[in-house]
C-alpha cells in the first residue's frame, strides 16, 4: 500500500521544492518556515478545538497531528523538520516520525515549543514564514508573504502523481462509506443511525472527515449545508441526499449521491436524468476547459432537464437567463480540491496573483480557472425545492414559466446532488469517485 507513496514521494518533494524556490525569489527571502500549527482554546475554557493543521506543512509530509512543529527549508539544502514531541503524561504525544517520508528530512525532536527557535535560519527577517499568528515562536512570526502565497497557491492546483495517489485513498474512504450509509438508509435508520454508519464504514472520526457530513431525508435534502442529523425517523423515508467525504493523510475526498426509496418512481426519474447530465459535466473536465464556462453549460442542461420533466415551460435559454435555473441550481458547479475541500485559488488568474471574476449573477460559484493536467476539480450539479428560492421566484414575472403543481408535489423529496471528485488529465478525464465506487 505505502510502496506506491514512497515511489512517488521523492518527485512530489522535488516538485515543492522547485515551486519554493521560485516563490522565495519573487518575496526575496532565502528560507521558507512552515510550523504545523497550535492548538486553539475555547473562550474562558481549557478546552481545545480539535487541531486543524496549517495546509502547508501538510503539502510537504503525510503529518496531520504534529501542533508545535515546523517545516524549514532553505534552498539547496534538506527539508528540515523540527519536530514536537513534548513530555507529557497527559496526552499521547505524537508518534515519532516514521515512513517512506522520514529519509528526505534532517529531522529535530524538540521538547518544548520554544525549543524550535535553534533550529531556525539566524536572520528572523530573512525568512518567509507561512501559518497562523499563534505558532510565532520567540521573534519568528508569520509574515506570510503575499508573493510567496500567491505561487504556492496557483501552483498547488495541480496535484503531483503523488497527490492524486493519497486522493484515491481518501476517495476509496469515501465510497466505501457511501455504500453502507445507502445500506443504512434502505434498513430504516434515521439520520444519526447512517451517520453513525458512515464513520464506522469509514472508521474515521467527526473531526477525521474532511467536512461535516450532510446527510438529510425527505425536505432536509434542500437544506444546502444540512448538519441536523435528527435523531427520529420521519414517518415515511422519501429520499436521502448525503454529502460526506473521507481523508487520507490530510487529503479529502468530497462525495454526493442522492438515493430515491421508491426505485421506479418519480424521483428516481429526476435522479436519473441529474446523473446523466452530471457525467456529461465530468466528460467535460479537459485541458481547456474554462470552469466558469462549464458551470454556465450546466445551468442551461439543467434548464433543460426542469422543462423535460415538467417542472418549467420556458426554453432552457429564456430560464437561465431569467434566473429560473438559478431558484432550482443556486450553488456553484464545483470547486477545486486537495489539501483543503474547497481549494485555494479557485480565482486566481496566475502565479503573481490577479483574480478571474465571477459570471455575474453567480455569486457562489468558487472556481474560475481555465482547465490544465493535474487539477482535480469537483462536479455536483443539483436541483432542489428550497422553500425560500421558490417563493421569491413565485414573487417574480419569470415566476410565470414554472408548473407550480409540479413543483409543489416534489417539495417534500428535498433535493438532488450528485458530485464527484474529477481529474483533468492531458486525455480522458479521471473519476477518483466513480473509480473509488467501482472498487468499492
Ligand atoms: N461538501 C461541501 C461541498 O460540496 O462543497
Ligand atoms: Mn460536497
Ligand atoms: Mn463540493
Amino acid at each position: 500500500m505505502t510502496d506506491a507513496l514512497a515511489a512517488l514521494y521523492p518527485a512530489h518533494l522535488a516538485t515543492l521544492r522547485t515551486r519554493t524556490e521560485t516563490a522565495l525569489a519573487r518575496s526575496g527571502h532565502d528560507h521558507l518556515l512552515v510550523p504545523a500549527g497550535v492548538a486553539h482554546y475555547q473562550f474562558l475554557d481549557d478546552r481545545p478545538y480539535p487541531f486543524a493543521v496549517n495546509p502547508h506543512f501538510k503539502a510537504w509530509l503525510p503529518v496531520t497531528n504534529a501542533p508545535g512543529s515546523w517545516l524549514v527549508y532553505t534552498p539547496g539544502r534538506k527539508p528540515k523538520l523540527v519536530f514536537l514531541q513534548p513530555h507529557d503524561y497527559w496526552h499521547v504525544v505524537p508518534q515519532a516520525p516514521a515512513g517512506y517520508w522520514v529519509e528526505h528530512f534532517d529531522v529535530a525532536i524538540i521538547r518544548r515549543p520554544e525549543e524550535a527557535r535553534a533550529h531556525f535560519p539566524a536572520d528572523a527577517a530573512r525568512c518567509a514564514i507561512l501559518g497562523e499568528a499563534n505558532a510565532a515562536v520567540d521573534g519568528y512570526a508569520p509574515n506570510n508573504p503575499q508573493a510567496v502565497l500567491d505561487h504556492l497557491h496557483y501552483h498547488r492546483a495541480y496535484k503531483t502523481p503523488y497527490e492524486l495517489e493519497m486522493m484515491r485513498r481518501a476517495s476509496a474512504v469515501g465510497a466505501r462509506a457511501h455504500r453502507a450509509a445507502e445500506r443504512a438508509f434502505r434498513a430504516g435508520e434515521s439520520e444519526y443511525g447512517i451517520h453513525m454508519a458512515y464513520l464506522h464504514a469509514a472508521a474515521q472520526t467527526d473531526n477525521e472527515l474532511p467536512y461535516a457530513n450532510i446527510i438529510g431525508l425527505n425536505a432536509h435534502g434542500a437544506v444546502l449545508h444540512y448538519t441536523d442529523f435528527e435523531r427520529t425517523l420521519p414517518a415515511q423515508a422519501l429520499s436521502f441526499l448525503i454529502d460526506a467525504g473521507g481523508s487520507f493523510c490530510g487529503y479529502a475526498s468530497d462525495i454526493t449521491r442522492t438515493h430515491a426509496a421508491a426505485q421506479a418512481g418519480e424521483f428516481q426519474a429526476l435522479i436519473d436524468a441529474v446523473d446523466a447530465a452530471q457525467r456529461g459535466f465530468c466528460a467535460r473536465v479537459r485541458a481547456g476547459q474554462d470552469y466558469a464556462a462549464l458551470h454556465l453549460h450546466a445551468h442551461h442542461v439543467l434548464a433543460g432537464v426542469l422543462r423535460e420533466h415538467g417542472f418549467i415551460r420556458a426554453s432552457a435559454e429564456s430560464a437561465v437567463a431569467s434566473g429560473v435555473s438559478a431558484a432550482f441550481f443556486p450553488h456553484g458547479l464545483g470547486h477545486g480540491i486537495g489539501l483543503q475541500v474547497h481549494e485555494v485559488a479557485g480565482f486566481q488568474k496566475s502565479e503573481t496573483g490577479g483574480a478571474i471574476p465571477k459570471p455575474e449573477g453567480h455569486p457562489y460559484l468558487r472556481l474560475t480557472r481555465t482547465l490544465a493536467p493535474g487539477m482535480v476539480v469537483t462536479i455536483e450539479p443539483g436541483i432542489y425545492f428550497i422553500p425560500m428560492l421558490l417563493d421569491e421566484l413565485k414573487a417574480k414575472p419569470a415566476g410565470r414559466d414554472v408548473e407550480w403543481a409540479k413543483v409543489d408535489a416534489f417539495r417534500k423529496y428535498g433535493g438532488i446532488r450528485i458530485e464527484d471528485d474529477v481529474v483533468c488529465t492531458d486525455g480522458e478525464p479521471e473519476n477518483l469517485t466513480r473509480d473509488a465506487f467501482a472498487a468499492a
